[in-house]
């Protein structure tokens, strides 16, 4: 069943499941992930389409870094299962990169810039890590169209926040995925790093690969992305922006704590 099926389908009042194959970058089905006794994600069904930009919205503490990180592997799931074209996300790890958020990177330890975007290249290094002429020009490369490429001798850590930000999704380009997962990309960077980082996004959707960003930016939603998954725990709603974005579901999810003015700034479909 194509995206449109699906669609009128869930507006017809059908649970559709969502379609897993070859050629769709991510199906999430079922998935529970709980760090003690409470649930941090329950039940979450998401679709990332070919070629699209989804946004993971959410309050603080809604489960959206869980879902990413649930999806890599990296926190255990409960239950569910994770789809990445078609596959177990153990057969197509090589298709994904990931961007975490940047709170939670340390860098205390020194790491020139350019070693940093060369760690996204390790399969192309093999086992012993030989970085040759190629490789760093590859590097440099993606420091470049992030805007990055004068810093590629600098440490990492002697960079400011929306700087470091930046070299991660270096790291992500240099990786060349199908899928890409970026948890909060936007946090904290000045409204330059913004237009940059965006650009970089929509080039690569205009280049085929599917982006998903968690993101809590409500007011740049509609332009910035085509599907979104509202999530409070559980999901709340998933699909096309046009559609899913809505007064009614952003009050479900956040719990009817969002003011009426700031909705009101927002650039929802009309109902
Ligand atoms: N390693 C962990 N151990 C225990 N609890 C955790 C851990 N990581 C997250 N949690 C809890 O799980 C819930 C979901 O956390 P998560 O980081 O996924 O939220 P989030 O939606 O990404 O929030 P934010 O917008 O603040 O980044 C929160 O209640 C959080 O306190
Ligand atoms: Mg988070």
């Amino acid at each position: 069943m194509n995206a449109a099926a699906v669609e009128l389908a869930a507006r017809n009042g059908r649970v559709v499941a969502p379609a897993v194959s070859a050629e769709t970058p991510l199906v999430v089905q079922g998935l529970t992930v709980s760090y003690g006794q409470k649930a941090a994600v329950f039940s979450v069904d998401a679709t990332a389409p070919p070629e699209s930009m989804v946004a993971i919205i959410g309050p603080n503490g809604a489960g959206k870094s869980t879902v990413l990180k649930a999806v890599l592997g990296i926190v255990p799931r409960l239950s569910g299962s994770v789809t990445v074209f078609g596959a177990p996300f153990a057969d197509a790890r090589h298709r994904v990169a990931y961007v975490p958020q940047r709170a939670s990177v340390d860098w205390d330890f020194p790491t020139r810039v350019i070693d940093v975007v060369l760690m996204g290249l390790y399969r192309q290094l093999g086992l012993l890590g030989l970085v040759r002429r190629a490789h760093r020009e590859t590097a440099l490369a993606c420091l470049e169209r992030v805007g990055m490429g004068d810093f590629a001798d600098r440490q990492i850590g002697q960079l400011s926040g929306g700087q470091q930000q930046r070299v991660f999704l270096a790291r992500a380009l240099a990786q060349d995925a199908d899928l890409y997962l970026l948890d909060e990309p936007f946090a904290g960077v000045d409204a330059a790093t913004e237009k940059a980082i965006i650009d970089v996004l929509k080039s690569l959707k205009a280049d085929r690969r599917a982006v998903v960003c968690v993101h809590h930016d409500l007011a740049t939603v509609a332009d910035y992305f085509d599907h979104v998954l509202l999530l409070n725990v559980r999901k709340i709603a998933e699909g096309p922006v046009a559609t899913c974005f809505t007064e009614e579901t952003l009050q479900k999810t956040y719990g009817g704590r969002l003011a009426t003015a700031h909705i009101d700034q927002l650039k929802l479909p009309a109902a």
